[in-house]
């Protein structure tokens, strides 16, 4: 078959791929080697910066997560003896919005459903060719077995971290950082017991409580990269949940945990994001600690970039955006990154005693200066794409 642009990967990136270039008036196939019901199942970060929240308005999706999303205006940070709430929208003027990313990944899809663009769902055997030809192609076998070949102008690599597209870009730089620590990440039927998300630097290590509804609750706790999961009974689990956010006047109320996972940790960027006709977006690209909530708003900023380069290039054959494409890409990616870097190690328990004074100092310095507060409530909640360094 034949298409203007094939994308790889049904994640956020490819189903916002595939609905900007629908209603750019861009035909598009997707393909994706998991079924729908696993993508749309799987449980991600769930913070939207303002930037994204406006995209998708703009584009038709953003209904449901006006309804039943939760708006907040800041984050609280908290280090022993004190809980700062910094308010981003009096710092700042925007708030980010906790939506899961499962509930954007639904909503993306429906679109899709909507707009009627091909998908393969389920494919394997998934093959990039002649990226670096003017006649790239992708070769898959779909579900029930058949053998497909599409031939397409251009490819929108947005296959994630493990996916084939970013080898397909050679001679790409890898620059990338492991941390000596992990996350437990655990879902819980409990309401929150906060009403604003609540980062926490404990002796023991790092907390976050997060949230998807009024009903359930998302907690992480700072672990060993190789910590073993059966170590982590429910009890132990909200024992030192209660431990790491203890607070003055403050309960953590507890509740079932309904699924528990560790959580690997680690900055990497592969630059350039392109190859002849071949495009990453998203986590194919660059991969972000969770810390700066910066994922989901990433993989959001590069499709806003590349799907009306890729139009402009369909329908007037204009390379102009296309050729800019990686480069400002990777501006934003840098940003996000070190904010990615700085929150991780600001929070996280490493290093000896000295190590944890300074991040004590830079802690208070977020409550004490304005300036500090700014800084964090900008790159937080996002600086609008069209203010993308440049
Ligand atoms: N063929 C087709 N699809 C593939 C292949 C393959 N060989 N390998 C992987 N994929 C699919 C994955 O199954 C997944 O659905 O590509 C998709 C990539 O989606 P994500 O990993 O969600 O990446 P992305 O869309 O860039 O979204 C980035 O997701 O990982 C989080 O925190 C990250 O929030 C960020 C967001
Ligand atoms: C989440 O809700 O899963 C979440 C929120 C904020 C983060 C990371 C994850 O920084």
């Amino acid at each position: 078959m034949r298409t203007q642009v094939a994308i790889i990967g049904a994640g956020p990136a490819g189903l916002l791929m595939s609905h900007l270039l629908a209603r750019a008036g861009v035909d598009a196939v997707l393909v994706e080697n998991r079924s729908r019901e696993y993508v749309e199942a799987r449980i991600r970060a769930g913070i939207l910066e303002a930037s994204s929240v406006e995209l998708l308005d703009e584009v038709g999706v953003g209904e449901r997560l006006h309804r039943e999303g939760m708006a907040h205006r800041g984050i609280h940070l908290q280090w022993p003896g004190t809980r700062h709430h910094l308010d981003f929208v009096d710092l700042i003027g925007r708030g980010v919005w906790v939506y899961g990313q499962t509930e954007v990944t639904k909503d993306l899809g429906a679109a899709r459903d909507a707009d009627g663009q091909v998908a393969f769902y389920e494919a394997s055997e998934v093959e990039l060719h002649d990226v670096d030809s003017d006649a790239p192609w992708v070769s898959l076998v779909a579900a029930d077995g058949e053998p497909v070949r599409i031939d397409a102008a251009l490819i929108a690599g947005c296959d994630g971290f493990h996916g084939p597209s970013r080898g397909n870009v050679p001679g790409s730089t890898v620059l990338e950082r492991d941390y000596p620590f992990a996350w437990l990440g655990v879902l819980a039927s409990v309401a929150p017991s906060t009403d604003e998300l609540i980062y926490a630097w404990h002796p023991n290590g790092f907390a976050l409580h997060s949230m998807r509804s009024t009903e359930v609750s998302r907690f992480y706790l700072q672990v060993h990269p190789d910590e073993d999961i059966d170590e982590w009974s429910d009890d132990r689990i909200w024992t030192e949940l209660s431990t790491r956010f203890a607070h003055d006047g403050w309960h953590l109320q507890d509740g079932p945990v309904t699924e528990k996972s560790v959580l690997p940790m680690r900055s990497f960027v592969s630059a350039p994001m392109r190859h002849g006709r071949l495009f990453l977006a998203g986590d194919s690209a660059h991969i972000v600690p969770p810390a700066g909530a910066k994922g989901l708003n990433l993989a959001i900023a590069d499709v806003a970039l590349l799907a009306p380069a890729m139009a402009a290039y369909v329908h007037d054959g204009s390379t102009t955006l296309l050729d800019d494409y990686s480069e400002a890409a990777l501006r934003r990616v840098w940003r996000c990154t070190h904010f990615s870097w700085w929150m991780t190690m600001m929070l996280h328990r490493h290093g000896d005693d000295f190590d944890a004074e300074l991040q004590l100092a830079q802690l208070r310095l977020t409550q004490s200066s304005r300036a500090a507060a700014t800084s964090l409530a900008e790159n937080y909640a996002g600086l609008p794409f069209s203010a993308t360094p440049r």
